[in-house]
C-alpha cells in the first residue's frame, strides 16, 4: 500500500487543530491551539468567541502543522476535518478552510465524526506502537465535556460501523467536572483542576447516592425498562430484539455537591477562593491548594470518586452483557488520572484489556481526525463539496 499523508482539521469547539499523519498509524506533527485564555474569564465556552478565536488560528494552526512535518502542501495526499458534532460556527470555519484548500491543491477531502476521531486517536497510537492485533468484539467509551458514549465498534475490511449501546441522559462527565469546578470557585476547564486536587483530599469522606436512571430515554424510539442493575433495556416485547443499554447520568452529582455547599455553609469561602485566583495570573497547583481547605478538597476528591465508579462500573457491566475482547477509552476526560488507574485495575480483574489515548491525544486534536480518515480514504469515501456541518451528527 503507497504511503499515505492526511492533514487533519478540528474546531469543533475550542481548541483550534491540525495534524498530519502517515497511513493512518503515525503521527507526523500535531498542533494544538487551545482558547482555553479565551473562555476562562466566562467559566466556560462562548460560542461566538470560539469561532472568533478559531478564524484568528486557523490558518497559522495548519501552516505549523505542514512544516513541523517538513511537508509542502502539495505533498500531502488528502485532507480530513471534522463535520461534527460540536458547535456550529466554529465547525464550519475547519470545514470552510478545508474546502478551500482541497479546492485549490486539487486534493480529496475527507469528512469526519469527531467522536469516531476520538476512538481512532487510541488505535493510531497502539498501530505506532506496534500493537496491530485488535480483537472484537470492541468496545469504546467516549468521554469528554459534550460525550459519555458507549459505541460497540466493528470492521469489516476497511470500514468501520459503530452501534451506541449507551449514553449520558443529561451532563456529560467532563462537563460534572466543568460545572462542579466553577461552582466550587475552581475555574475552566475543571477536569484537570480536580483530577490534581482530587489527590490531596479523602475519596471516602462525603457519601454520593449512586446515580439513578428513573425516566425512559425520551431520545430513543424504544421505551426503556430499567433493570435492577441500573442496565435500561428496549421494552419491545420481542425478545431476541432485546439488546440492554448502558445509560449514565451526571447532573444528579452535581445537584448533591451544591446542596453538600448550602448545608455546609461553603459559599462564602467558594466566593473567597473565586476572587483570589482571579488575582493570580496563570495559577499554580499551590495556588489552589493554599486557597482550598481541607473539607474543600475531601469534597472535590469523593465527587471525582464517585463519577469514576459510576463511569467504570457501567462501562465494565456492558463490556461483560456483550462480552467484549478489547475496551477503549478515549476524550478529554480519559486524561484523567484516578479514571485511568481504577479501569485499568477493573479491567484487569476482568481479565479485559484496556487501552487508553496518551494525555495530548485524550483531549481534542487533528491527529485524531487524520487517523479516522484513512480507512475512508483507503475506501474512496470522499466528501462531496457542498457538505456542510452537522452540530449534532450521531456517530453509526
Ligand atoms: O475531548 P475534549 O477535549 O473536548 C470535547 O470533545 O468535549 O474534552 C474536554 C473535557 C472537559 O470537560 C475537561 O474538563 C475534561 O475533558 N478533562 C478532564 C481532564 N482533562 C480534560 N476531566 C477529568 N480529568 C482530566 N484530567
Ligand atoms: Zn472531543
Amino acid at each position: 500500500m503507497p504511503v499515505t499523508y492526511i492533514l487533519g482539521i478540528e474546531s469543533s469547539c475550542d481548541e483550534t487543530a491540525a495534524a498530519v499523519v502517515r497511513s493512518g498509524e503515525q503521527l507526523i506533527s500535531n498542533v494544538v491551539a487551545s482558547q482555553i485564555a479565551t473562555h476562562q474569564p466566562f467559566g466556560g465556552v462562548v460560542p461566538e468567541l470560539a469561532s472568533r478565536e478559531h478564524l484568528r488560528a486557523i490558518v497559522p494552526v495548519v501552516r505549523k502543522a505542514l512544516a513541523d512535518a517538513g511537508r509542502s502542501y502539495e505533498s500531502i495526499d488528502a485532507l480530513a476535518v471534522t463535520q461534527g458534532p460540536g458547535l456550529a460556527g466554529a465547525l464550519l470555519v475547519g470545514i470552510s478552510y478545508a474546502k478551500a484548500l482541497a479546492f485549490a491543491l486539487e486534493k480529496p477531502l475527507i469528512a469526519v465524526n469527531h467522536l469516531e476521531g476520538h476512538i481512532h486517536a487510541v488505535l493510531l497510537e497502539e498501530r505506532q506502537k506496534g500493537n496491530r492485533d485488535l480483537r472484537f468484539p470492541v468496545l469504546a467509551l467516549v468521554v469528554s465535556g459534550g460525550h459519555t458514549h458507549l459505541y460497540l465498534a466493528e470492521q469489516r475490511g476497511e470500514s468501520w460501523s459503530y452501534e451506541n449501546i449507551g449514553h449520558t441522559r443529561d451532563d456529560a462527565a467532563g462537563e460534572a467536572f466543568d460545572k462542579v469546578a466553577k461552582l466550587l470557585g475552581l475555574g475552566y476547564p475543571g477536569g484537570p483542576l480536580v483530577d490534581r486536587l482530587s489527590a490531596h483530599g479523602d475519596p471516602r469522606a462525603v457519601k454520593f447516592p449512586p446515580s439513578q436512571l428513573k425516566h425512559p430515554d425520551r431520545k430513543s424510539s424504544h421505551p426503556l425498562k430499567i433493570t435492577k442493575g441500573g442496565a435500561a433495556i428496549r421494552n419491545e416485547g420481542a425478545l431476541e430484539n432485546v439488546r440492554p443499554r448502558f445509560d449514565f447520568s451526571y447532573s444528579g452529582i452535581k445537584t448533591a455537591v451544591l446542596r453538600y455547599v448550602e448545608t455546609h455553609d461553603l459559599k462564602a469561602s467558594i466566593e473567597a477562593r473565586r476572587k483570589a485566583l482571579a488575582e493570580i495570573t496563570g495559577p499554580k497547583l499551590e495556588d489552589y491548594l493554599g486557597n482550598c481547605d481541607q473539607p474543600t478538597l475531601d469534597l472535590i476528591a469523593s465527587f471525582q470518586r464517585s463519577l469514576v465508579d459510576d463511569l467504570v462500573s457501567k462501562t465494565l457491566a456492558a463490556a461483560r452483557e456483550y462480552e467484549v475482547a478489547t475496551l477503549l477509552v478515549t476524550g478529554g476526560v480519559a486524561a484523567n488520572n484516578e479514571l485511568r488507574q481504577t479501569f485499568e485495575q477493573e479491567a484487569a480483574r476482568q481479565g479485559l484489556p484496556v487501552y487508553f489515548p496518551s494525555r495530548p491525544l485524550s483531549t481534542d486534536n487533528a491527529a485524531m481526525i487524520a487517523a479516522a480518515a484513512y480507512p475512508k480514504f483507503l475506501n474512496g469515501e470522499f466528501a462531496a463539496m457542498d457538505f456542510s456541518a452537522e452540530a449534532g451528527m450521531a456517530l453509526k
